[in-house]
């Protein structure tokens, strides 16, 4: 799908809350037909939950609810736009809390209906999923791979809005499997960035960790037995704090190479050539550059999301919001937020 023209190009602002960043962006295109990033701010709840080694829902959505208003208004300032020049507000109907979920949807719903702008309710993987395109000017045919801390997704895109799911996880996502064996090991929240630079001196080669699934025809991912024989290795390692780079480095690989084989038959089953990946594990950079060495050898287009798209940002939100506002799909002010809400119809 080919942008419109700037003419054409609507101004959107989204909020996305549906776990704990609380973040605002306001997007537009450019003469170029590409889309622009206008301001995207984020205000990260990392430091509150750290301590409970995980997100707590009230502490989240009490958080959402305090910060979101300045945000806006810093959004607007960064922009250079008043609330009025905005086109459609757009905000996160899920999958994720319920309680986060609702301060963003119902904050959007209420600038919508006191402007009288169109309001969207945007799917937080649809937003993760069309993110490596964001600067693009369209949507190829591709294999999706979303890899965040709550799902682990190959998708088949023949175009915008037109998903086909080849696998999921049958058990953690591989965030969540970062986060688990990160808390394991005594690394704070959030394991995925703390276990990347723990490894960046160890022997991936050090433990012969499990690589779930790997070789099954299906396409399909589980990361449980990987965690639990990270769990059983512990206590016969004599020094823990003189191995934990090693640990971390066999742990990273092992998920690497279940994740990179995975996509690459999916390429092949779909005869397709076109890879891209999104979410906060996508950031890893061992996995980007393994992921890039690989499609290389295979001729395979690897687009990547830009660093600060990989892991929960508005932006993202805003831009799968351009794209439906450019189609002229609305949602109404009384359509529902969906704590687990699907791509696939
Ligand atoms: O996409 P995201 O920000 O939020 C969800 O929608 O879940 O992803 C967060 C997940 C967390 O599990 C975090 O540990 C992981 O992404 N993550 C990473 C890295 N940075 C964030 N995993 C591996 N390596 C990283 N550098
Ligand atoms: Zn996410």
């Amino acid at each position: 799908m080919k942008w419109s023209p700037l003419s054409l190009m609507p101004l959107v602002l989204a909020i996305e809350s549906s776990c704990d960043e609380t973040a605002v962006a306001i997007l537009s295109g450019d003469r170029q037909q590409r889309t622009r990033i206008l301001a995207s701010e984020i205000s990260s709840q990392i430091p509150l939950h750290q301590p409970h080694g995980g997100v707590v829902p009230e502490l989240a959505s009490r958080n959402h609810s305090l910060n979101l208003r300045p945000l806006i208004e810093q959004a607007l300032r960064r922009a250079q736009v008043s609330i009025d020049q905005i086109d459609a507000f757009a905000a996160t109907a899920g999958p994720g809390l319920s309680s986060s979920l609702l301060i963003g949807n119902t904050t959007a719903k209420a600038l919508a209906a006191a402007t009288r702008k169109p309001f969207l309710a945007i799917n937080h993987l649809e937003g993760h999923l069309l993110s490596p395109f964001l600067l693009e000017t369209c949507i190829p045919e591709h294999i999706a791979l979303i890899i965040s801390g709550g799902h682990t997704l190959l998708i088949k895109v023949r175009a915008a809005g037109d998903y086909t799911k080849l696998g999921s996880t049958r058990d953690d996502a591989a965030g969540e499997a970062f986060d688990k064996v990160a808390k394991m090991l005594g690394l704070p929240y959030p394991g995925g960035p703390n276990i990347e630079a723990t490894a960046i001196d160890g022997d991936p080669l050090k433990y012969a960790f499990p690589r779930g699934l790997m070789h099954e025809a299906h396409l399909d991912f589980s990361f449980s037995g990987l965690k639990t024989s990270v769990l059983y290795s512990l206590p016969k390692i004599e020094n823990l704090a003189t191995s934990l780079n090693d640990l971390c480095a066999s742990f990273q690989a092992a998920v690497i190479d279940v994740l990179l084989h995975k996509s690459l038959r999916a390429l092949k089953q779909e005869s397709m050539n076109h890879l891209a990946l999104s979410g906060g594990v996508s950031l890893n950079q061992s996995l980007r550059k393994k992921f890039q060495t690989a499609c290389d050898a295979a001729g395979i287009t690897l687009s990547l999301s830009p660093p600060d798209l990989c892991t929960d940002n508005a932006a993202m939100i805003a831009f799968a919001g351009l794209i439906r506002h450019l189609q002229g799909k609305f949602d109404p002010l009384d359509s529902p937020i969906h704590p687990n809400l699907s791509l696939f119809h």
